[in-house]
């Protein structure tokens, strides 16, 4: 007999960046307060929520096969709402509705306070679709209303806090300007009364999030500001931000993150191809000259810093030549990370005007070696802290290894750490002891 006081169970499956992430947070907080406990199993689910990406086709069609699947607990459930959230939300709306009639729920990106009441309309029947930009001034004031953001718990050491939305680069292959709409800064009162609030709440990191963040610019002030003002916040340890662009970078914001104790070594600055033609097709507004100067400085200044990127090999008419200037920025920035992608072409963006017309052989090799090099790489990178004795922020426990945290270092390598008594949020110092597949062991010091 199903028990009739048992809570309604909702499953949500995040793919994309760090912001859908985030948005995926902030909507499972919305379902605690709906009452819904949560389930990783689609059959117990009476909502499942899909937060979709549409930066590349191959995310796309995963959501569109998966709604699919998913209709098969809706025959056995008639009850389970479905909803789809993101940015192929956002991009294809009602179509979504047409084309799948397994879906209830079609929400665009500035929709997700409204969930509460798309559900109570789905409860009664009524297929829904909100695609709505937020007004502007909304937006400036606060992306969260102030009265959901008391509710919100911080689950583990680090916080993500949405500084911009949007994006007005307007690069030559990227959608995310018609997902998430024109750049919009918060203005930065709000920011740090919920970079306080975060850390009120028990964050020890706080993770600035935006598609493009030092393009920040609200009531007169910029990102460095910014930045300053949210390290300086008592009772902080860490500060990160993701993701910032080369354009808008300067030796400034490195002095800045090279003088702040609080702001973490690491820096995700994506530089997408090496070579000044095709950096210039794809709209970057940087050659591959600044790029590696940037990155000199940010090494002279911050020598133990952690850098990676976004590449994307086989952009059109890309040459192997022009391929082998990706590889040699690789080889001068050393990145300990790296995000490489085949160029997918996205409808709507300029870049689809253009014959996709590497072949589909050649971007699988060129990817290849753009990850083997990376491996290679980083290898060198884990082993030449072995013996250091590094700060480490403990995130996690283990999920296969008893006894076992891992966290990160300020320059953002995983390490493993055998002590059971460390518990999230702790910063420790540990000495390397050991390299693992693709992270680090260390001893905790007292
Ligand atoms: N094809 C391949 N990769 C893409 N990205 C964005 N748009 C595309 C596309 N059309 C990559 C870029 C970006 C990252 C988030 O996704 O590298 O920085
Ligand atoms: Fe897309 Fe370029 Fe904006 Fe990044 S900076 S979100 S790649 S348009």
């Amino acid at each position: 007999m199903p028990d009739a006081n048992a809570k309604p169970k909702a499953l949500i499956e995040t793919f994309g960046c760090q912001m859908n992430e985030h948005d995926s947070q902030r909507m499972r907080e919305i379902l605690l307060q709906e009452g819904y406990d949560f389930t990783r199993a689609p059959e117990e689910a009476d909502f499942i929520l899909l937060n979709s990406c549409s930066v590349r086709e191959a995310p796309e069609n995963k959501i569109y096969s998966m709604v699919g699947r998913l209709g098969e607990f809706k025959k056995k459930n008639p009850k389970l709402i479905i909803a789809v959230a993101g940015c192929v939300a956002q991009q294809e709306g009602k179509r979504i509705l047409q084309r799948q009639k397994e879906v209830d729920i079609v929400m665009g990106t500035d929709q997700i306070f409204h969930l509460p009441e798309l559900l109570a309309q789905a409860r009664q029947g009524k297929r829904a679709v909100r695609t709505a930009w937020m007004p502007r001034e909304q937006k400036t004031q606060n992306f969260i209303p102030t009265e959901e953001l008391a509710h919100f718990e911080v689950r583990g050491a680090s916080a993500g806090l949405a500084i911009t939305k949007g994006c007005d680069n307007f690069c030559s292959f990227c959608i995310v300007p018609a997902t998430r709409g024109r750049l919009v800064s918060r203005e930065w009162e709000n920011i740090l009364a919920e970079a306080k609030l975060l850390i009120e709440k028990g964050a020890k990191e706080i993770l600035l999030l935006g598609q493009n963040v030092n393009s920040y610019q609200a009531g007169g002030v910029n990102f460095a500001r910014l930045l300053k003002a949210v390290a300086d916040l008592k009772g902080l340890r860490r500060l990160r931000f993701t993701s910032p662009h080369p354009n808008d970078w300067s030796p400034a914001l490195t002095d800045l993150m090279a003088g702040h104790p609080m702001i973490c070594p690491s820096l995700h600055l994506p530089f997408q191809a090496g070579a000044d033609r095709i950096l210039q097709k794809m709209r970057r507004g940087h050659s591959q000259a600044q790029y590696l100067e940037q990155v000199a400085y940010l090494k002279e200044k911050i020598p133990h810093i952690g850098l990676s990127s976004d590449i994307i090999v086989g952009f059109p008419s890309e040459t192997e030549a022009e391929f082998q200037e990706t590889i040699q920025v690789m080889r001068q920035a050393r990145f300990s990370q790296v995000y490489a992608f085949k160029y997918s072409p996205r409808p709507g963006t300029k870049a689809d005007s253009l014959p996709d017309d590497v072949p589909p052989r050649v971007k699988q090799e060129r990817l290849s070696r753009v990850l083997s090099l990376f491996e290679s790489i980083r290898e060198e990178i884990l082993l030449a802290t072995l013996g250091q004795k590094l700060e480490v922020l403990i995130d996690q426990a283990h999920p296969k290894e008893q006894g076992v945290m891992t966290g990160r270092t300020g320059s953002h390598l995983p390490v493993a750490v055998l002590s059971p008594e460390l518990r999230i949020g702790d910063l420790v110092l540990v000495e390397i002891t050991a390299k693992r597949a693709h992270s680090l062991e260390g001893r905790l010091l007292a």
